[in-house]
Order: structure tokens, then C-alpha cells, then sequence
């Protein structure tokens, strides 16, 4: 990955674990375990991946700082309640989580579906609030965007799907994926196009484009599923998806044809942002962040 692009998102990063420490509620009753455990879940050593798209694409739409790392707050606690949940014993019950005890091993199983109740609500107050945008009718609509991402029809849906266990059809596992994880990527992608009331042919390219990186996205993360170093990952590895009977494109396709089909996919990608030219370097170079990651 290109080095300065590297420091860039590190930079973007830490600008928003700071939002998040001072937007995320701290509670002094004794309801402050579930303010520690939203805290110890939201402000975990993760990437950040989400809320650097939100971030990045904002930028390029000339956004205003302050409120694109309310939305990319938001993005993100969305992202970490599912992170909580997937994690319990009644759904994929692993004990590490970006190298530390997940929620529910450091804190315990009530606190931790609590936490991940209210971390999904945080989201949602934060978009609602006028910091966020001046006009009701956009705020509106990113509520409604990150609603539709999370719910039946995308995260919590492709849950669904993944618990119930696809077999052996490359079809079911894409729309599985498109709906686990690639609706809440492509969502990163149009919060800030609604915020900056962007042309139509450009919020269909951001989209396709976002389609792309997403299922680029897992692809990625099934190879480090069956390639990865656990220690580098900080949870569970070594083709677990396959030892569970899951399928992946992995298990499906192989390690060097997953590999090919990435390679192809990479070029579709990038070339969606062509209509945006230079606005979208550091889009491209986004990219590349998410195929060389090593964890
Ligand atoms: C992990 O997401 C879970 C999936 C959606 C596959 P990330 O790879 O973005 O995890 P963190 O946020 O860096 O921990
Ligand atoms: C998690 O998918 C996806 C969501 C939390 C929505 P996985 O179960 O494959 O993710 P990891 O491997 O635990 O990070
Ligand atoms: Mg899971
Ligand atoms: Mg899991
Ligand atoms: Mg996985």
C-alpha cells in the first residue's frame, strides 16, 4: 500500500476514536457497566475501514469535518454492536475479538446484548442530531440509509442467512455477503453523497463502486480466514468458516481461483470511479488498503 495514503488513514483513524471517546455516553449510576462495555467495544483496536470511507468520500465531496465524523461514528457503532452480537455463544461464540476478550468475556452475556442494543442506538441519535446535517429532510434520509443497512434486508438479514449455513452455491453466498457485510460498506459510501446532495450519475457510480469493494472486501477476509496469521488478526483463523461446514468463496472456489477472481474484481472496482477523475484518488487508493490488509 502507498505509504502516505498508510499514514493518512492511521491519521483518520485516531481522529475518529477521539470523536467516538466524546460522543459515546459515559454513565455515573450503576448503569455505567453498559457505558463501559459500549466504550470497551466501540473503542477497540479495530481498522476503522467504515468510517475512513465516510470520512474520505466526504472529503472528496468538499464536506465539513466535524459532521462526517458524526457520521462515521455512527457507521461505526452500528459495526461494533454486530461485532458484540456476532460474537455471543448463541451466534458464532468466539472469546477474541480484535486481540482482546470480546464484549461478553470481559464483561458478560446480558451486559454485552445490552451494550450492542445501545451502541445500535447511539447511531441512530447521532444522525438525528443537527450537528449532523442542518436540514431534517437529509437527516432523515441518512436515518432511514443506515435503518435499511443494519436491518432485515442487509446486516442483520445476512446474519440470518449465515446462521441458517449456505452450502455449496457461489450465488447464495453472494447475496449472504451483500447483505452481512457489503450493505453496511456500501452504506459508509452514500451517507456522505446524501449529506452532500450529490448528482445522481455520481451516487450510482459511489454505489457500484462501493457493490464492488465490498464483496472485494470478503473475499479478502475468507482468505485470511483460511491463510491468515491469528496473531496478526486478533480472532479466530484457520479456516474456521470451513471447519463450521460454511461456506465461503474460498471453500468454493479455492485459494488461487478467490485469488484470480480478486485480481478481476479490483480493475471493475476502480474503474467506477473514472467519472470522478482525480476527486477520487484517495478513494482508489482505499482500495488498495483493503486488499493488503493483513488483519
Ligand atoms: C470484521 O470487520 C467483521 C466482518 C464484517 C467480516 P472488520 O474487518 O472491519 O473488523 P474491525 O472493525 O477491523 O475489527
Ligand atoms: C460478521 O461476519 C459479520 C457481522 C458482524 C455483520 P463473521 O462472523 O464472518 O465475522 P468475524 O469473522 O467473526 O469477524
Ligand atoms: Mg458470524
Ligand atoms: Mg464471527
Ligand atoms: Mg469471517
Amino acid at each position: 500500500m502507498n505509504a502516505s495514503f498508510a499514514a493518512r488513514v492511521a491519521e483518520t483513524a485516531r481522529a475518529v476514536d477521539s470523536a467516538l471517546a466524546a460522543l459515546l455516553p459515559v454513565a455515573e449510576g450503576p448503569e455505567r457497566r453498559l457505558t463501559e462495555a459500549m466504550r470497551y467495544a466501540a473503542l477497540g483496536p479495530g481498522k476503522r475501514l467504515r468510517p475512513v470511507f465516510v470520512l474520505e468520500t466526504g472529503r472528496m465531496f468538499d464536506l465539513p469535518e466535524p459532521a462526517l465524523l458524526r457520521a462515521a461514528c455512527a457507521v461505526e457503532c452500528v459495526h461494533a454492536y454486530s461485532l458484540v452480537h456476532d460474537d455471543l455463544p448463541c451466534m458464532d461464540d468466539d472469546d477474541l475479538r480484535r486481540g482482546r476478550p470480546t464484549t461478553h468475556k470481559a464483561f458478560d452475556e446480558a451486559t454485552a446484548v445490552l451494550a450492542g442494543d445501545s451502541l445500535q442506538t447511539v447511531a441512530f441519535e447521532l444522525l438525528a442530531d443537527p450537528e449532523t446535517h442542518p436540514d431534517g429532510a437529509v437527516r432523515a434520509e441518512l436515518v432511514r440509509r443506515l435503518a435499511v443497512a443494519s436491518g432485515a434486508k442487509g446486516m442483520a438479514g445476512g446474519q440470518m442467512i449465515d446462521l441458517l449455513g449456505v452450502r455449496d452455491d457461489l450465488g447464495a453466498v453472494a447475496r449472504m455477503q451483500r447483505m452481512k457485510t457489503g450493505a453496511l460498506i456500501v452504506c459508509a459510501f452514500e451517507l456522505p453523497a446524501v449529506m452532500a446532495r450529490a448528482p445522481e450519475a455520481e451516487s450510482r457510480a459511489l454505489t457500484a463502486f462501493a457493490q464492488d469493494l465490498g464483496l472485494a472486501y470478503q473475499i479478502v477476509d475468507d482468505l485470511l480466514d483460511a491463510e491468515g496469521d491469528p496473531a496478526l488478526l486478533g480472532k479466530a483463523a484457520g479456516g474456521k468458516d470451513a471447519e463450521k461446514g460454511k461456506a465461503n468463496y474460498v471453500t468454493l472456489l479455492g485459494v488461487d481461483q478467490a485469488k484470480e477472481r480478486l485480481r478481476v474484481l479490483i480493475e471493475q472496482t476502480k474503474s467506477h470511479l473514472d467519472p470522478f477523475g482525480p476527486r477520487a484518488r484517495h478513494l482508489r487508493a482505499a482500495v488498495d488498503f483493503v486488499l493488503d490488509r493483513r488483519n
